[in-house]
């Protein structure tokens, strides 16, 4: 492809390590042009690897969001399809030692930065009537658990997700959510590391075992597929079955 030639590219936040690597990974080998866009340089050698581009991008800072979308839309290239994937997680604090700043960063990152990074992306998808956004939820948007900010902020995404796909629809942009369950990435293998997290308790789904990172990415290369082509506005959980063996404890637990 010549310099000048404008590209059609699949942007995917967070695309530095964990399930956004895995998307970038799974999509390029669907024949997708990549973007990466984190505020990790790590991105860089993973976009390189996948003869694609990678942005600098701090997701909580919208001016950030701005500059990149019209820096893009002015060099000619399009971001047809958006994953949603930069997040953070926290730890299962009570909420009276929760501090705010927490809360805050999660709110900002999680929650805010997958709206504004929809919102600037969406207006060129809008002006030529198709566009794709998968936006990274979480099984814990659908159950109580004690994230008191990471679990509401994922529940705002599938809110979003729903409210953004009623709203572009008929402008051809299709919006849906993917909610991984337990997936063993850097961040979770952190959180096991810190004692956060315990292994056993993670497996405890009617699989038994963990989510690949692999597995969500194929879930999100479905929703951006044509296979798709008719389904906007969902959230797909990819959790191994966690969502409903939870309730199963009741009558003793999984036989
Ligand atoms: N791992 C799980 O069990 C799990 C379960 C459900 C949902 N999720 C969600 O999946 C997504 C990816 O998580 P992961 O487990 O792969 O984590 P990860 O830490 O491996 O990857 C997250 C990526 O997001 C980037 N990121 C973080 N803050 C950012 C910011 N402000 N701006 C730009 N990039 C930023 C990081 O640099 C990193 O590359 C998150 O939204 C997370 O909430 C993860």
């Amino acid at each position: 492809m010549s310099k000048n030639e404008s590209q059609e590219l699949c942007l995917i936040t967070g695309g530095a390590s964990g399930i956004g690597e895995a998307c970038a990974r799974e999509l390029f080998s669907r024949g997708y042009e990549i973007a990466i866009a984190d505020k990790n340089p790590k991105g860089e050698k993973i976009a390189s690897e996948l003869s694609g581009k990678f942005f600098p991008l701090d997701v909580s800072e919208s001016t950030e969001i701005d500059a990149l979308a019209e820096a893009i839309s002015n060099s000619g290239n399009f971001i047809h399809t958006l994953i949603n994937c930069a997040g953070i997680i926290q730890q299962p604090l009570p909420p009276e030692e929760l501090s705010l700043k927490t809360w805050d960063d999660i709110v900002r990152i999680d929650q805010r930065g997958t709206y504004y990074c929809s919102v600037a992306f969406a207006r060129e998808m809008i002006k030529r009537g198709r566009g794709n956004i998968v936006n990274i939820a979480s099984i814990t948007a659908m159950r109580s658990v004690p994230l008191h900010a990471y679990a509401p902020a994922k529940a705002a995404v599938v809110s979003m997700t729903e409210c953004l796909a009623a709203e572009w629809g008929r402008h051809g942009v299709r919006v849906n959510a993917v909610s991984p369950g337990h997936t063993l990435t850097p961040a979770l293998q952190s959180a096991i590391s810190a004692g956060e997290r315990d292994i056993k308790l993670l497996e405890e789904n009617a699989l038994g075992r963990m989510v690949n990172p692999e597995e969500v990415a194929k879930a999100v290369a479905f929703l951006v597929g044509d296979e798709s082509s008719a389904i906007t506005g969902v959230n797909l959980p990819v959790d191994c079955g966690w969502l409903v063996a939870g309730s199963w404890h009741t009558y003793g637990g999984l036989r």
